[in-house]
């Protein structure tokens, strides 16, 4: 028998898929609806402290080979989103309560009540590339993350985990950083920052001009990241960016990643990833005489 369940930073996930930050976390239902499709956790869309409409229409722009995202972190605030956290945690996957603030202070005022309102872990967006004042501008500070990890640290009893930007120079401070604020894990990676244009128009595609790029066209960014964290920090990471098969998520595993997150994929392949990916994995750890996922994690660096 092989083994899917992976244990980190004091989680144990039946499975190493999460559904990633933003793509159908937006009500309980949807959440559920992911974790019985198979996710090994949801993390819900990153939540404020108040209600945002995020921006005018264009906001989404497909391409053959993913997204191009500026939606501005729209959403309910925290208060309207107990209602939603109630119904995400009758599902069969633990809850990770995704949040965007810009002191450290705010962070923590919300980490708390997401803890309040059952989630299994927190994980903190220092990473959005298109919402002024929030996420990448705050994410790209080392000093700046080391405040927030040390602060939400104090203020809750469940993990917290640390979403990165790959838009920055500075990742592996950046990493450090999460290390020396307590962090027990690192999400790598973010959109990456880009940009469509219409030829027609010769006008910017989205109504914030740039946005966040998604799907297979970042998989590459991810995998470095991914990889050169491991080398440079001892906190468990989980990849994020371009999985859509398990080969994708095993090379993730293989450049040290413990488990892993599917945004896009879910809209461009439908919820059924989540067990074609497991699956796969099964198959994986048969043919290669492996017990157990575990074992592939950081292979590439042997
Ligand atoms: C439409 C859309 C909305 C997103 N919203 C969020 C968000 O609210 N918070 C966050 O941390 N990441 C957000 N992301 C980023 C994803 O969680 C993920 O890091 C990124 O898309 C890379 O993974 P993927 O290639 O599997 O989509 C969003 C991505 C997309 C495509």
């Amino acid at each position: 028998m092989t083994s899917l369940t992976v244990t980190f930073a004091g989680l144990s996930l039946r499975n190493p898929t999460m559904l990633a930050s933003g793509i159908m976390d937006e009500t309980g239902a949807s959440m559920r609806r992911m974790a019985e499709a198979g996710a090994g956790a949801v993390v819900t869309k990153s939540i404020g402290r108040e209600a945002r409409d995020g921006y005018p229409n264009p906001t989404l722009v497909e391409l053959d080979d993913g997204y191009i995202n500026a939606m501005g972190l729209p959403g309910p605030g925290i208060d309207a989103f107990e209602e939603e956290m109630a119904e995400a945690v009758k599902g069969p996957s633990p809850v990770i309560g995704s949040l965007f603030a810009a002191t450290p202070d705010d962070f923590a005022f919300l980490a708390q009540r997401m803890q309040r309102y059952g989630a299994a872990a927190v994980e903190l967006n220092m990473s959005c590339p298109h919402a002024k004042g929030y996420g990448m501008e705050i994410g790209v500070d080392p000093d700046m993350v080391r405040s927030i990890v040390r602060e939400v640290k104090r203020a809750v009893d469940i993990p917290v985990l640390s979403k990165l930007t790959p838009n920055t120079h500075r990742l592996l401070e950046v990493g450090k950083a999460v290390e020396e604020g307590g962090g027990d894990a690192i999400v790598a990676v973010n959109t990456v920052k880009a940009m469509a244009i219409s030829v027609d128009a010769r006008r910017p595609v989205l109504y914030n001009r740039t946005g966040g790029l998604s799907g297979p066209a970042i998989k590459g960014v991810g995998l470095r990241c991914v990889y050169e964290l491991y080398a440079a920090v001892d906190v468990p990471i989980i990849g994020v960016g371009g999985i859509e098969t398990a080969d994708d998520a095993l090379e993730y595993m293989m450049a040290g990643a413990v488990a892993v997150q599917i945004g896009s994929a879910v809209g461009r392949k439908g919820i059924g990833v989540f067990d074609q990916v497991t699956n796969g994995m099964t198959k994986y750890l048969e043919a290669n005489g492996m017990n157990s996922i575990g074992e592939v994690v950081g292979l590439a660096h042997e």
